[in-house]
């Protein structure tokens, strides 16, 4: 039986270009690519082995509502991945991160539920989870926790603050127009998503790879919970889309744990390299768990070894030129 036409925006970026991937390997034949006005699709159409015109692209900027609805019509399902994901300090907050993180996500619920999409999968992150001062010390993180806005705008963590809007805005929404009115949301929290780079640009979670191998002495204090192999990222998505009783928040990381120990896993894996030896916690308090992402664990999901996840970043890093 033929697969659903499904929409994936921010087609092009890191995590968007691996589910296009697992999306053509697990024959889906119609999907819409959505894509940032005047990015470039080569890396995603070189991806149609089959070169069968599987893949649609859509140039749509997340708060074009016009442009969204031309690459939203026709879908059964959409997978909402755009949103501008970065750690630096953006010079202007409200507009380089937190409105088209939340009225992309808007935009994006609207269009779906003005063609009767079935499903909408939403890529939030660990960044809506965490930081979070409130949740009790030696509890282990789990998709209950929501991170503290007025913890990180004292701080001017806009990433988190970002990802959080935005899954509430999505949550209200669904409420809204829940219940038979044929919006249905899932969302997904990946940890830091490492792996083979498919597009050319560097990518925010593969530089914090790279920068510690180059002697960053950023512990990533509030940007982290764990790490996860892009693949399994996409797998999940997928995954949450095609399983009806899905609902609800799902934590993807391979693992909870300290980024000093993920440091100290890299410098044994690549000691050539001059990565910083954290002492003590990198993130205070945070109890380690091996199978936090019970959720999806539970789904069927099998995670990479967080070893295969660093080795296949480093040598996609050093095959674009990025490490040498
Ligand atoms: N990587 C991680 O560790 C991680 C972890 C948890 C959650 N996430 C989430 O996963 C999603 C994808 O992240 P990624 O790692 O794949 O980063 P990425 O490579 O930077 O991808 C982000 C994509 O969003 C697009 N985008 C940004 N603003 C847009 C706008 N206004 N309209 C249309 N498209 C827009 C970007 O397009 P251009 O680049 O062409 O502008 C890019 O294709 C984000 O929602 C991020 O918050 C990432």
């Amino acid at each position: 039986m033929a697969k659903e036409a499904v929409c994936v925006t921010g087609a092009n970026g890191f995590i968007g270009s691996w589910l296009v991937r697992t999306l053509l390997e697990s024959g889906y034949t119609s999907i819409h690519a959505s894509i940032f006005p005047g990015s470039d699709p080569t890396h995603l159409l070189q991806l149609d082995n089959s070169n069968s015109n599987h893949i649609h692209v859509f140039e749509a900027d997340v708060l074009d509502f016009d442009a969204v609805c031309k690459a939203v019509e026709g879908c059964s399902g959409v997978f909402h991945v755009a949103s501008p994901c970065s750690l630096e300090d953006p010079k202007d907050p409200e507009n380089d991160l937190l409105r088209p993180a939340v009225q992309g996500t808007l935009n994006v619920l609207q269009a779906a539920k003005r063609f009767n999409v079935r499903r909408v999968v939403l890529t939030s992150s660990i960044s809506a989870l965490v930081p979070n001062p409130t949740w009790p010390p030696n509890k282990v993180f789990d998709e209950s926790s929501w991170t503290h806005l007025d913890y990180c705008k004292a701080r001017h963590k806009w990433y988190p603050v970002s990802k959080t809007l935005a899954e509430k805005a999505a949550w209200e929404f669904a409420q809204k127009h829940g219940n038979g009115n044929g919006i249905d949301v899932v969302a997904i929290h990946p940890a830091t998503c490492l792996g083979p780079l498919l597009q050319p640009a560097l990518n925010a979670s593969c530089a914090v790879l790279l920068n510690l191998l180059q002697g960053s002495k950023d512990s990533q204090e509030y940007h982290w919970l764990g790490a996860v192999h892009v693949k399994d990222v996409a797998k999940a998505q997928l995954l949450l889309f095609e399983t009806p009783s899905a609902s609800g928040r799902y934590l993807c990381t391979n693992g909870i744990y300290q980024f000093s120990d993920f440091a100290h896993k890299v410098s044994t894996l690549f000691p050539h390299y001059p990565v910083h030896r954290f002492n003590g916690e990198t993130q205070p308090g945070l109890k380690a768990c091996q199978d936090a992402a019970k959720r999806l664990i539970d789904l069927g999901l099998v995670f990479t070894p967080v070893e295969d996840a660093i080795r296949d970043t480093v040598e996609s890093l050093k095959a674009k030129g990025f490490l040498s």
